[in-house]
């Protein structure tokens, strides 16, 4: 009986607590905002209309770097043969590093698919030197790295045997890496004709 009664005496004054806490919060000033929702319309403007039309010449901020061919290394679906970069030896030291962090682990650091990956995981990383890659422009290698390599059909027996790094390397160093492993096939294939008159004399002594 006793535990009754104060639980009534709890409950008569209990809707006063509520009351106060519920005005408490009774302030509409943050929620009317004298600002304009998106289609709303308004007397501000002489057409009435609330929303602005673009500013001539505005460019959507992923829109303004956009260029197909930087990131993607194709030209209407194919691979271009055209670096979008200044060649210098800095982009490709760039190129070397990234393809040695990035790729060598599977490819090789001289690019013919032997490494310990290759050996032990069960799987045929390309080998840079075969002629058919010799003969690929530039473009597809950037691809490849871009969206990985796909074997067979998705919805079926398909399977990744390539990773695709776009999310992982930027578009500035896939070009570098693209421009590298051109590199790395000139260097696996040079004759004496290609080492400059005067740097001969330094051959055999690295
Ligand atoms: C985890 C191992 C692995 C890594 C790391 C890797 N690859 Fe590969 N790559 C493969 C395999 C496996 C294939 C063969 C795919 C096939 O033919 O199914 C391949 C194929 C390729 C090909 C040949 C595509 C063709 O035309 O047949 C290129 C080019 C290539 N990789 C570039 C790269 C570059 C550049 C990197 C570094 C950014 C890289 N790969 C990193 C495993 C790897």
């Amino acid at each position: 009986m006793q535990s009754l009664n104060r639980f009534r005496r709890f409950f008569r004054y209990s809707w006063l607590a509520l009351l106060v806490l519920l005005l408490s919060g009774c302030h509409f000033d943050m929620y009317n905002q004298p600002s304009i929702r998106t289609y709303e319309p308004s007397s501000f403007f002489e057409d009435g209309r609330g929303s602005r039309p673009n500013v001539e010449g505005a460019v959507a901020v992923n829109a303004a770097f956009y260029d197909e061919y930087f990131l993607t290394g194709l030209v209407d679906g194919v691979p271009g043969d055209e670096l979008p970069l200044e060649l210098t030896r800095e982009l490709l030291e760039r190129g070397q590093a990234q393809y040695n962090i990035w790729c060598a682990v599977c490819h090789g650091h001289a690019g013919y698919g032997v490494s310990v990956i290759a050996q032990r995981g069960g799987i045929v990383p390309a080998n840079f030197h075969q002629q058919r890659l010799r003969d690929a422009s530039l473009g597809h290698f950037f691809n490849i790295m871009t969206v990985g390599v796909y074997r067979g059909d998705p919805e079926q027996d398909g399977f990744r045997s390539m990773y695709s790094y776009a999310s992982r390397i930027s578009a500035e160093d896939r070009w570098a890496i693209a421009a590298y492993i051109r590199a790395l096939q000139l260097s696996q294939n040079a004759t004496i004709d290609d080492v400059p008159q005067d740097r001969r004399g330094n051959l055999g002594n690295n």
